[in-house]
C-alpha cells in the first residue's frame, strides 16, 4: 500500500447497537462492564493477565512470575506447569460435559462423526501413544498436513499432550512448499492421509509427502489415515496406517506437566522477505489468549454449536475450530470441504442440519456468496444463529450488510476480529453483548492488549489521521520467535519502532476510538484471507528457467480482496507466448501452491526501476489495477517503461 493511501477515505457512518435480547444474557453486557475490565488491565496489565490464566486455565504447578520481559524476548508464567490437552479435554470428563460433543464432524461426500469429550480424549490418548511408540519424544517436532478431519484435531491435541511440536502445514500447499517447512522445522514425523476431498476430487496428499520428503533425512516415520482409499504407496518401516498402529497401544497417556513456555507449535506465514517464517507459539500464553479471548468474543454458552469455516493449517483454525473452544468445553463444528460442494448452499445446509448457533467466516467466502446469490441461504432455515464473526481481511460495509440482513436476518451482532498469526488470538474486536458496531471496523482492543496508530516516527497521530499499527505493551499469546532465527524475529517485528510490535498494518482510529484497519503497508498479499509474501511468488517464477526477472503485486479482487499479478521478463531465448504463460502459472502452483496462482501474467522488456535499482512496485500496482500511475515518478530510471506496460 502507498504512503499517500494511509490517508484514509472511508466513511461509514451507520452504528448498529447491539440488540438488547443479546446483551441481557452475554457475559459482558455493557459498554461500563467493557470499561471496567479494560480499566483493570490498564492499571496493572499483569495482574490483569494472572487473574485471567487463574480463573481460565487449570495448572499443574502455579508459576512465580506473570512477565518476564527482556524486550523483545517474553516468558509469560514462569515456573507454572500445565498440559494443554488436560485443559481442553481432561478437565471436562470430571463433570457433565463428559457426554457433551466436543467435535461435530461433516466430511465432504455428506459422511459425519461426532466425538464426545470422553471419546475425543479417548483418541488423543491412543494417538499420544502412538507418537511414543514410533520414537517421537517431548521437544521434537511433527508436521502434519491433512485433510479437515477429525484425526487432525486428534494429532495436534496428542502432541502437545506429550509436549512434541506440532507444525501443521496447510493441504493446499504444494510438496515443494510442504518441503520447506518439514525441512526448515526438522520434523522427525509426518502425520497425513491417503488424500482428502475437495468439489468432489481427491486432493493426493500422500503422493505429496512422499515427494516432499524424498532425500530429506529429519523424517523417520509417516502416519497416514485412510480417508479416501485410492492406491498410495507404501514404504515398509517409514509408513504406517493410522488405524492399524492405533489397535496396537492402550489409551492410558498421562499428560506431560509441560513448562508454561514450553513451545506447542511452530506455523509457517508469509513475510517480507525470503522464505516463510515459522512462527513459534508457546503454551500458557497461547493458551490464555485462545481461551480468553474465544470466551469474550463470542460469548460461549453451554448450548451453543460453534462453526469456523477455517482450515486448520491456518492461524483461525488452530486458535478458533481447536483450542480456545475445547478449553472452554465448546461444541465446535469441522468440515472437510468446499462451501459450493455440492452446490453452493453447502454451508447453509450444514447451519441448518446442525442448528449452528455461531459462524465464524472470512469476507472472501461472504464476497462469494453474494455472488452465488441470496437464493440459497434462503432455502435453508437459519434461525438457529445468534452470532456472526468474521476474519482475515477488513470487510466492505456492503460485505458487512448483507451478512447482517441476508444470514443474521438483522437479529445477530458481527464480530469483526483483528489479529495475526503472531498474536495468536484476537487482538481488536467487538464484544457481541456490549460494543455498538460499525460496518467495516474491528472496532476495540479486547480489554488487556495496547494497539496504537503511530506515525512513521512512532508517534501516535491523532483521531481519524491514516498510520501504523502497532502494539505497544507484550501480551501473552504473542508470538515468542521465529523458528531458528531469533535476528529475524527482531528484525521483522521490533525493529521499526524499538518497544513497539509492528503489525505490518495501515490503520486509522475514528473520533470513537475504533481502529479501521486499512491493508498491508509491506510487500504481502492478501489473497482469499491468506498472507502470501511478493517474494514468494517472485522466487517461483525466477526459479524458472524462462524467466529473467519478475515482480509480483497484488490488484483488487471483488471476491478475493487481493489477486495475484506477476510482471514477467523473460531470458532471450524464449518468446512470450500464452503456452508460456500457463506453463508459468502452473509452475507456480507446483512451488506453493494454487492460493499464489498469478491471474493476471504480464511480460515485459523491462521493470520500473529507481536508479538504484529497486522495483517500483507503487507503480505496478497502479497499472495492475489498470489505474493510471500516480505519485512521484521522478526516481524512474527510464520511463518509457510506464507507457509500454500499460499497453502490455
Ligand atoms: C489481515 C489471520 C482487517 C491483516 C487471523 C493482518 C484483517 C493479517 C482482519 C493477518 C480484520 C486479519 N480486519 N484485516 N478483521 N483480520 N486481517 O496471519 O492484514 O493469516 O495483518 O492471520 O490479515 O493474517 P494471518
Amino acid at each position: 500500500m502507498s504512503e499517500q493511501n494511509l490517508t484514509s477515505v472511508l466513511k461509514e457512518e451507520r452504528v448498529f447497537a447491539p440488540p438488547p435480547p443479546f446483551s441481557l444474557q452475554a457475559g459482558i453486557g455493557s459498554m461500563e462492564q467493557y470499561q471496567a475490565l479494560c480499566d483493570e488491565a490498564k492499571q496493572d496489565p499483569e495482574a490483569f493477565w494472572a487473574r485471567q490464566a487463574g480463573e481460565l486455565l487449570d495448572w499443574i504447578q502455579p508459576w512465580d512470575t506473570v512477565l518476564d520481559w527482556e524486550a523483545p524476548f517474553a516468558k509469560w508464567f514462569e515456573g507454572g506447569k500445565l498440559n494443554l490437552s488436560a485443559n481442553c479435554l481432561d478437565r471436562h470428563l470430571a463433570n457433565w460435559r463428559r457426554n457433551k460433543a466436543a467435535l461435530i464432524w461433516e466430511g465432504e461426500p455428506g459422511d459425519s462423526r461426532t466425538l464426545t469429550y470422553q471419546q475425543l480424549h479417548y483418541e488423543v490418548c491412543r494417538f499420544t501413544n502412538v507418537l511414543k511408540k514410533l520414537g517421537v519424544v517431548k521437544g521434537d517436532r511433527v508436521a502434519i498436513y491433512m485433510p479437515m478431519i477429525p484425526e487432525l484435531a486428534i494429532a495436534m491435541l496428542a502432541c502437545a499432550r506429550m509436549g512434541a511440536v506440532h507444525n501443521i502445514v496447510f493441504g493446499g500447499f504444494s510438496a515443494e512448499s510442504l518441503r520447506d517447512r518439514i525441512d526448515d522445522a526438522q520434523a522427525k514425523m509426518v502425520v497425513t492421509a491417503d488424500g482428502g476431498w475437495r468439489r468432489g476430487q481427491i486432493v493426493p496428499l500422500k503422493d505429496m509427502v512422499d515427494q516432499a520428503i524424498d532425500g530429506l533425512n529429519c523424517v523417520q516415520q509417516v502416519v497416514m489415515v485412510k480417508r479416501t482409499g485410492q492406491q498410495v504407496a507404501f514404504h515398509p518401516g517409514r509408513d504406517h496406517w493410522w488405524h492399524d498402529i492405533i489397535d496396537c497401544v492402550d489409551a492410558n497417556a498421562v499428560p506431560e506437566p509441560l513448562d508454561s513456555e514450553h513451545p506447542l507449535f511452530i506455523l509457517y506465514t508469509s513475510g517480507t522477505t525470503g522464505k516463510p517464517k515459522g512462527v513459534v507459539h508457546s503454551t500458557a500464553g497461547y493458551l490464555l489468549g485462545a481461551t480468553y479471548s474465544s470466551k469474550l468474543v463470542f460469548d460461549l454458552k453451554d448450548t451453543d454449536t460453534y462453526w469456523c469455516t477455517a482450515d486448520i493449517g491456518w492461524i483461525t483454525g488452530h486458535s478458533y475450530v481447536v483450542y480456545g473452544l475445547l478449553s472452554n468445553g465448546a461444541t465446535t463444528l469441522m468440515y472437510e470441504g468446499a462451501p459450493n460442494y455440492p452446490e453452493a448452499d453447502r454451508f447453509w445446509k450444514i447451519i441448518d442440519k446442525h442448528r449452528v448457533s455461531i459462524f465464524y467466516t472470512a469476507p472472501t467466502a461472504i464476497r462469494a456468496f453474494i455472488k452465488w446469490g441470496e437464493k440459497w441461504p434462503l432455502r435453508h432455515d437459519l434461525s438457529s444463529l445468534r452470532l456472526l464473526g468474521t476474519v482475515g481481511e477488513p470487510i466492505n460495509p456492503e460485505a458487512w450488510i448483507w451478512y447482517h440482513s441476508v444470514i443474521g436476518k438483522n437479529r445477530c451482532p458481527i464480530v469483526d476480529t483483528w489479529w495475526q498469526t503472531e498474536t495468536g488470538a484476537m487482538m481488536i474486536a467487538p464484544l457481541p453483548g456490549a460494543t455498538p458496531l460499525k460496518p467495516g471496523t474491528a472496532t476495540l482492543p479486547l480489554p488487556g492488549i495496547f494497539p496504537e496508530v503511530v506515525d512513521r516516527e512512532g508517534k501516535p497521530v491523532g483521531a481519524n489521521e491514516g498510520g501504523y499499527l502497532v502494539i505497544t505493551h507484550p501480551w501473552p499469546s504473542m508470538l515468542r520467535t521465529v523458528y531458528g532465527d531469533p535476528e529475524r524475529y527482531v528484525q521483522n517485528y521490533w525493529t521499526r519502532y524499538p518497544g513497539l510490535y509492528f503489525t505490518g498494518d495501515g490503520a486509522r482510529r475514528d473520533a470513537d476510538g475504533y481502529f479501521w484497519i486499512m491493508g498491508r503497508v509491506d510487500d504481502v498479499l492478501n489473497v482469499s484471507g491468506h498472507r502470501l509474501g511478493t517474494m514468494e511468488v517472485e522466487s517461483a517464477l525466477v526459479s524458472h528457467e524462462a524467466v529473467a526477472e519478475a515482480a509480483v503485486v497484488g490488484k483488487p479482487d471483488e471476491i478475493r480482496g487481493e489477486s495475484v499479478v506477476a510482471f514477467v521478463t523473460l531470458e532471450s531465448s524464449y518468446t512470450a507466448s500464452e503456452e508460456l504463460k500457463d506453463t508459468l502459472r502452473q509452475h507456480v502452483v507446483k512451488e506453493i501452491g494454487a492460493i499464489a496462482r498469478p491471474e493476471d501474467l504480464i511480460f515485459t522488456d523491462a521493470l520500473p526501476k529507481t536508479r538504484s535499482g529497486k522495483i517500483m512496485r507503487r507503480l505496478l500496482r497502479d497499472i495492475a489495477a489498470g489505474k493510471q500511475a500516480t505519485g512521484d515518478t521522478s526516481t524512474l530510471e527510464d520511463a518509457s517503461i510506464l507507457d509500454k506496460l500499460r499497453d502490455a
